[in-house]
């Protein structure tokens, strides 16, 4: 099966989120599957730097009249069996060649121009389903989230005979790339596109509706989550749509690549370990104690958060319970960005805790991979997630996810009590409800097992062994790819 991937982001060439670890981990995942796949993505500077041997397959020009060329080049490491990626480039330096954030600019703006860089993204996508390059073409095209959420409209009224199919999949409802209704005359679809039943959205252009509407199938990434936004509280007023399409939407959990992300092997970890022999586990806190300022105390539980700093992932929960982690004797780090008040308010708390409680206000994967190396616990109390990957790394690295019993962390933690633990299922702790007592009892529970240590060790292992490689999940995508070809 020929599959085109489309995305904005792809790890390690360019990352904001959990999208750009599943984009760069699922060509190679696919590919052990018998699929084919190659990636399309806008020309950002970091992109355009990453691609080896770029050759000029064709160009189109945008419905506004700029001139786009597609280049085909290599992702070296990132294909089938550790070999190249071929990936479609736009190269369109009027669109995409600014440094730093691809969303915004460093005020944090989005850039007033995001509906003509997304849109260009989306007719590259349906300019190669449609034959722009003679020597390859995709029978399936997987878009990902509201960046390439447009494709399957251009595709849906492409003027061909022969249909290429659309899956799109959700990452994350919450961003939907929204514009004023006067960009639609930009995008260069037919006047009826903007209606009710199209991408039309409380009288703004809706990149996400589109998708919704348009593509073949949609996918999220998790079950729980294909639930979710089926309902009004998790929706974000597309609640109806997703169930008109409830024949058409499932969920897909993400994995973890593990050529990223094993602790046996992490050349980002002092001491790497595994779960037969976790003595790197105790060297790795030490490290990351004395790196954060941290007092260097290896009894105390070292609970850790890594993540955008948003209300989505349950940061004023983690602010209400800093007394309890630090009260009960246990160290609170914190490394991410994002809203201004909550990076105040964390800052605040960390000054107002030396040594039991550090932040770092900064975007640093290495650090990342040190924190689920060397912490005892994975914070991850979200209000809601469509997947979440932090709470697998911490599964995996022997940090035990604390997580709300929501969206992919509902699908991929068992919760600690006696029946979990006595037939080793438990992996870590799940409260159920997006408030501060629910959050400090699961915290106390921390405490609780962390005190009796043997229980402690069998939970971390259970965790550790549990495979959440990409494997299941790649078969589960080819097999969606065959019934949508079929
Ligand atoms: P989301 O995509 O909603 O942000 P995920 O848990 O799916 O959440 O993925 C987040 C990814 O980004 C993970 O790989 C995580 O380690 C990484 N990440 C988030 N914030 C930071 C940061 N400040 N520094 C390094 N890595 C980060
Ligand atoms: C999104 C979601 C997150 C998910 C990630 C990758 O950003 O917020 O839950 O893990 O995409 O699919």
């Amino acid at each position: 099966m020929r599959i085109l991937q489309v995305s904005a982001e792809l790890f390690p060439l360019l990352k904001t989120g959990g999208l750009a670890d599943v984009a760069g981990a699922l060509p190679a995942a696919l590919g052990a599957q018998g699929c084919a796949v190659r990636a399309l993505l806008p020309g950002f500077p970091a992109v355009v730097a990453g691609l080896r041997a770029p050759e000029k397959v064709g160009s189109f020009t945008t419905p506004w009249g700029e001139g786009v060329d597609i280049v085909l080049g290599e992702l070296p490491g990132l294909g089938t069996a550790g070999g190249a990626l071929q990936a479609y480039v736009l190269m369109a330096p009027g669109l995409y060649d600014r440094p730093g954030n691809p969303y915004h600019d460093t005020q944090h703006n989005p850039y007033a121009d995001n509906h003509r860089r997304f849109a260009a993204l989306a007719w590259g996508a349906a300019h190669l389903a449609y034959g722009l390059d003679a020597g390859w073409s995709p029978q399936l095209v997987h878009c990902h989230d509201w960046h390439a959420g447009l494709s399957p409209a251009c595709m849906a009224y492409w003027d061909s005979p022969q249909r290429v199919p659309t899956l799109f999949t959700i990452h994350n409802l919450a961003y939907q790339g929204c514009f004023a209704a006067a960009c639609f005359a930009d995008l260069g679809l037919p006047a009826s596109a903007f209606g009710v039943n199209g991408l039309e959205f409380y009288g703004q252009v809706s990149f996400m509706k589109a998708a919704l509407v348009y593509a073949d199938h949609i996918s999220t990434v998790s079950p729980s989550y294909a639930r979710e936004i089926q309902t009004p509280e998790q929706g974000f007023g597309l609640d109806g749509l997703l169930r008109s399409r409830a024949a058409q939407l499932s969920g897909i959990l993400n994995g973890v690549d593990a050529s990223v992300w094993d602790p046996g092997y992490d050349a980002l970890l002092a001491h790497p370990f595994d779960g037969r022999k976790l003595t790197g586990k105790a060297l790795n806190k030490a490290a990351l104690q004395a790196e954060t300022g941290l007092d260097l105390l290896p009894d105390a539980p070292l609970f850790s958060l890594v993540g955008r700093l948003t209300e989505q992932k349950g940061l004023p929960l983690v602010l209400g319970g800093v007394e309890e982690v630090v009260g009960g004797g246990g160290q609170l780090l914190v490394l991410g960005s994002g809203d201004t008040a909550l990076e105040h308010a964390l800052a605040a708390q960390a000054q107002a805790h030396p040594g039991r409680m550090a932040v770092r206000l900064d975007y640093d994967e290495a650090l990342a991979h040190r924190i689920f190396g060397g912490s005892d616990v994975t914070l991850v109390p979200s209000r809601f997630e469509p997947c979440g990957l932090t709470q697998l790394y911490g599964l995996k690295y022997g940090s035990l996810p604390l997580v709300r019993r929501v969206g992919g962390l509902a699908d991929t933690v068992v919760d600690t009590d006696l029946e979990s633990l006595d037939d080793r299922s438990a992996t870590g702790f799940v409260f159920d409800n997006f408030d501060t007592t629910d959050y400090r009892r699961a915290v106390r529970r921390a405490f609780a097992l962390y005190r009796r240590r043997a229980d402690w060790s069998r939970v971390r292992q259970n965790g550790m062994r549990i495979a959440s490689g990409w494997e299941q999940s790649a078969l589960r995508y080819r097999d969606l790819y065959a019934s949508l070809l079929s």
